[in-house]
């Protein structure tokens, strides 16, 4: 799709991976409001980029979405929505908050890009091209055990951008996953190990968008979809053993 003077919603565009696809998106002309719950955070993002707009919202609330959806609606007409914004923690199954935690991070990474995704996608369809880009993770291949939440609703965003690739394949829309490895953002900040620069993946995202790319794998994330194909248990053990270790390097 040409991105020149499109307007695009980047959840979680203050900061990582958002950021950095909200300036790769700039850079290609499009126009982008960033949304995230810090106002600082979003305002420092912006910077004097008069073509990026914020909105604060946080999108664990069912009514911060409805509330996003219905400023969207008397604007200028949504051309990309990018679901981006996520938490990923450390939840131990037998803790007796792990319902509680399980969903809050459901909310977050799940419930979000899904209720977004279909609150806008009248708009969507209405215009000549559009796309919805869903940010899931290169573990769908191999899911970390401590991260449960973080697990499960990962596998959700990619099965829900299957079905609705699927469903919209007559029309317009570009349903575009985004598969990145260990990135060097904040969500990160606990984990070893190589970690590539937020720009790779946003400069990667534009790329996709224009060539009609539908499952972007970057870097490292090539290797799990290749390994979980050939050898998945050993993959699934061989990550979990890395993860355990460095928590517990974390702890110490
Ligand atoms: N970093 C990696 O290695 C990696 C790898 C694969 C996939 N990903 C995915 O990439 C996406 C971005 O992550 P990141 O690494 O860039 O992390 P990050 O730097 O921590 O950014 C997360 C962003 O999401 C926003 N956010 C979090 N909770 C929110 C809420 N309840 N409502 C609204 N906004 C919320 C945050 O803004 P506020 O705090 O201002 O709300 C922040 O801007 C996530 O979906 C993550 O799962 C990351």
């Amino acid at each position: 799709m040409k991105l020149e003077g499109k307007f695009a919603v980047v959840t979680g565009g203050g900061s990582g991976i958002g950021l950095a696809i909200t300036r790769a998106l700039r850079t290609a002309g499009a126009y982008v409001l960033i949304v995230g719950r810090n106002p600082q955070r979003l305002a420092a993002a912006q910077g004097r980029d008069t073509g990026i707009t914020t909105f604060v919202a946080d999108l664990a609330k069912e009514s911060d979405r409805d509330r996003l959806a219905r400023y969207l609606a008397g604007g200028r007409p949504l051309e990309v929505l990018v679901n981006n914004a996520g938490t990923m923690t450390d939840i131990d199954l037998h803790d007796q908050r792990a319902m509680l935690m399980m969903e809050g991070e459901l909310a977050v990474d799940l419930s979000a890009p899904i209720h977004l995704t279909m609150a806008l996608l009248p708009t969507l369809l209405s215009r000549p091209e559009a796309a919805v880009v869903n940010v899931s993770t290169g573990l769908i291949y191999a899911p970390f055990g401590r991260t449960p939440g973080y697990a499960t609703a990962k596998a959700g965003v990619h099965a829900f951008s299957q079905t609705l690739r699927h469903q919209t394949r007559r029309e317009a829309l570009h349903v575009l996953e985004v598969l990145p490895p260990t990135v060097d953002t904040e969500l990160t900040g606990d984990y070893g190990g190589s970690k590539i620069k937020p720009d790779a993946v946003g400069s990667a995202v534009v790329t996709a968008l224009i060539n009609g790319t539908t499952e972007l794998r970057v870097g490292q994330a090539k290797f799990l979809y290749a390994m979980a194909r050939m050898a998945p248990n050993t993959l699934f053990t061989l990550m979990n053993k890395v993860a355990d270790n460095d928590a517990a390097k974390a702890r110490s």
